[in-house]
């Protein structure tokens, strides 16, 4: 039996009441509430929660004991939305930026995720699985816990086969949890500019069943936005998706509010994702569904467009996620701390709702949340310890600083 006692902890963070676990969204008004005991210990066994309380009962033995003193624990980051495996980087279409170029010209001169599909098909197999474990080292030390990870820079058969077996080669690399997304309606390839139906049937008659087939992907994603996958194709692969027992997490109104979310509702999605623009109708529609907003504000922050209306959202009665959307393109960080100081700076976020948002509305996200998201008997023992900390409002307003200690993933420190 393998312990580890954390004691003398300034503040437990996200940490459940016992005997009422915490599974379900935080939504609305509630997502300004954020659990915590104050001068706590944690105990973690076996790779699981044991669990915790006050230090005047706090035990003695354990394997493993780490003194915290004036520092915070954390659940693990949940990150639901990323698109960490792609080859080399993107910087030339960030100064074609600064140049006065935008996002989707970018894309349409054939850059953008052409670009990375590219640059992925000369790149072999190994040289992918390393550039990506570097990635995924990096955010363990940013304290993420549960990561998603999507194709979609493949296009072809076999290069999004390529990518989804990198991604299950990750997943046994480390001690994070990772979930595979397959997103090979994330753009046209050129060679199917005439015919996109073309494109269309090789995703639908030969990636979906052969990815079906090898187990390579937990959920099923589409690019649904102007210029990219109408409603009807989204449709059409969330539809075909469901008979392999594929659930539906959607890029959506990234740019456009087109029907995007109200068709990922229809069809059962587990989440909407980056939400930039949303309607009063969609709000309408995501009120009465299961389905998570999952909002991307480092995207918008690095291609400098407007931020999703997360307050608008919230105060409808809406639960909301955060994630990265790390990416070449649109947002190379994976640093979910930063994305909760934007969703504070930019969205008018409280602390405490971008904490919520980050992470049991993120273990939502991948219906992780048995296992992620707080601090509970029985959860997984990944958790983070801060550096000496004054409050939790301090962890988004210090927003340069890696506040980061120690991490411990699965019952192990890092
Ligand atoms: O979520 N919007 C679509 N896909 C990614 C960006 C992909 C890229 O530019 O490489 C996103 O922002
Ligand atoms: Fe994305």
């Amino acid at each position: 039996m393998a312990s580890i006692l954390i004691k003398s902890i300034k503040t437990l963070v996200q940490v459940g009441k016992h005997n009422t676990p915490m599974t379900s969204p935080v939504k609305g008004a509630d997502m300004k509430t954020l659990p915590q005991i104050d001068n706590a210990w944690l105990l973690i066994q076996d790779g699981l929660i044991h669990d915790y309380g006050t230090m005047d009962n706090c035990p003695e033995n354990a394997d493993q004991i780490i003194d915290a003193t004036g520092r915070m624990v954390f659940p693990g980051w949940c990150d639901s939305h990323t698109h960490i495996v792609y080859a080399g980087s993107r910087e030339s279409e960030f100064v074609d930026r600064i140049n006065g170029l935008t996002y989707k010209e970018i894309a349409e001169k054939g850059g953008g995720i052409l670009n990375s599909a590219k640059r992925l098909g000369n790149t072999p197999e190994e040289a992918l699985v390393e550039q990506a474990y570097t990635r995924l080292e990096e955010i363990i030390g940013f304290g993420t816990a549960l990561v998603e990870i999507k194709s979609g820079y493949g296009l072809s058969l076999k290069d999004e086969l390529k990518m989804l077996r990198v991604i299950r080669r990750l997943k046994e690399m480390t001690n994070l949890t990772v979930k595979s997304t397959f997103l090979g309606a994330h753009a046209f390839p050129a060679i199917y500019k005439e015919n996109p139906e073309e494109y269309m049937q090789l995703i639908l008659t030969k990636m979906l069943p052969q990815i079906a087939d090898e187990g390579l992907a937990d959920y099923v994603d589409a690019f649904c936005e102007k210029g990219f996958f109408s409603v009807e194709q989204t449709e059409r692969i969330m539809e075909a998706a469901s008979k392999f027992g594929l659930k539906p997490k959607i890029h959506t109104n990234q740019f456009n509010c087109m029907g995007g979310i109200q068709a990922s509702v229809k069809h059962g999605a587990i989440s909407v994702d980056h939400l930039e623009v949303v309607n009063d109708e969609e709000i309408t529609c995501l009120l009465g569904s299961n389905t998570m907003p999952v909002l991307l504000p480092s995207a918008p922050f690095f291609i400098n467009d407007h931020y999703p209306p997360a307050r608008k959202m919230i105060d409808a009665g809406l639960p909301v996620a955060l994630a990265t959307d790390f990416n070449p393109g649109s947002t190379p960080s994976g640093k979910m701390a930063f994305v909760v100081s934007l969703a504070c700076i930019n969205m008018k976020m409280t602390p405490e709702e971008a904490i919520n948002a980050a992470t049991i509305n993120g273990a939502v996200a991948l219906e992780s949340q048995s296992s992620y998201g707080s601090i509970e008997k029985g959860k997984t023992g990944s958790v983070f310890i801060t550096k000496r900390i004054p409050s939790i409002a301090y962890l988004p307003y210090s927003f340069g600083s890696n506040l980061v200690d120690k991490v411990i993933l699965k019952g192990k420190l890092v």
